[in-house]
């Protein structure tokens, strides 16, 4: 990881992957049309943009102020800016599935990523939730990140380095990525860490690589898509011990349509991403107090087969 301040070159808004000033050749912009259609391209001098009205020469775009709109060949209007990051991540190129921009804020919030942190993830799939993870910790924090599928993270190192690279493309100082299975490789590396944030399928598998490198008061957090998942990521955080009672969520984003009197939910939203779950890191050889209230009816009655808390025993079936 390379000193953030020895490279004086480098404008200070450079490392949350924001540009100021004029439009450049290399830079990435988004053209938005009137029917709310975007595009995002690259600038590249001497260049032609084609579109259903038409084209755009690169070459309009580039020593501009962002903030425009631009008239096609065809007569199309557009309106141009830089892409924020929660617009990049979903338009850039994607290996594995990625973290949404609402995803990632409940995941900044609630696990509590500050400037300066240390924090390890897994897997780095496209790498969108990396960048949201190297903006929140900011140059002098450092983001480790482990990814087991060599393509992803060729895909995840692309996608990283052209929102945070610089003219000089050295991508920015906090993050390195290390191809491996964290479950093996974490514990290897003697690594600790504030904040750990788990994206794939069997977060279970290294929860203790996670225990191990969490230092006491520290965050862990997993991502995942179904309830299966759901059940056996905080059963498996129970039966651990070395954590806080589970946290368990999901955020729901509707928009509003805003028009005069007709003020009204949108009709459409995205109605399912992922599920969150937070537990805090034991100091060694601690453990949270046993939870007093009973299980619920049933809830680890016979037909529960999952990870069993301690204290829970088998409830026989009514006669
Ligand atoms: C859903 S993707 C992660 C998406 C990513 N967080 C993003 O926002 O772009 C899940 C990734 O985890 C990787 N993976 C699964 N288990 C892993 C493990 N134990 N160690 C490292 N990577 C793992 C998979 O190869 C896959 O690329």
């Amino acid at each position: 990881m390379s000193d953030p301040g020895s490279q004086p070159d480098v404008p200070p808004e450079a490392w949350a992957g924001v540009h100021r000033g004029p439009l450049r050749e290399g830079e990435w912009v988004r053209l938005v049309d009137s029917k709310g259609r975007r595009h995002n391209f690259c600038l590249e001098a001497g260049k032609r943009f084609f579109s259903n009205r038409g084209h755009l020469e690169h070459d309009e775009l580039i020593g501009r102020e962002e903030g425009f709109t631009v008239t096609s060949s065809g007569g199309g209007e557009y309106l141009v800016f830089r892409p924020l990051l929660s617009e990049f991540v979903v338009s850039m190129p994607r290996g594995a599935a990625v973290v949404y921009p609402k995803d990632s804020a409940q995941i900044i919030a609630m696990a509590d990523v500050f400037p300066g942190a240390h924090v390890v993830e897994a897997g780095v799939g496209s790498g969108a939730l990396t960048c949201s993870l190297l903006r929140a910790v900011g140059p002098h924090g450092r983001v480790l990140s482990f990814e087991r599928r060599e393509e992803f993270a060729e895909v995840a190192r692309r996608n990283v380095t052209q929102f945070f690279g610089t003219k000089d493309d050295h991508g920015h100082p906090a993050w390195e990525l290390r191809l491996g299975d964290l479950a093996e490789e974490l514990p290897a590396s003697g690594e600790r860490c504030d904040r750990l944030i788990l994206d794939m399928l069997a977060p279970w598998e290294c929860l203790e690589a996670a225990a191990s490198a969490l230092l006491p008061g520290g965050i862990l957090c997993a991502y995942v898509a179904t309830t299966t998942q759901l059940s056996r990521t905080v059963e498996s955080i129970r039966v651990h011990g070395g954590f806080t009672e589970p946290q368990a969520w999901e955020s729901l984003v509707r928009d509003w349509h805003v028009e005069g009197l007709a003020v009204r939910p949108g009709h459409a939203m995205i109605g399912h991403t992922a599920f969150l779950v937070t537990a805090r890191r034991m100091a060694p050889g601690q453990r949270p107090p046993m939870k007093r209230r009973r299980p619920a009816p049933g809830a680890y009655g016979p037909d529960y087969t999952g990870p069993r808390p301690p204290g829970v025993p088998v409830e026989l079936p009514e006669e």
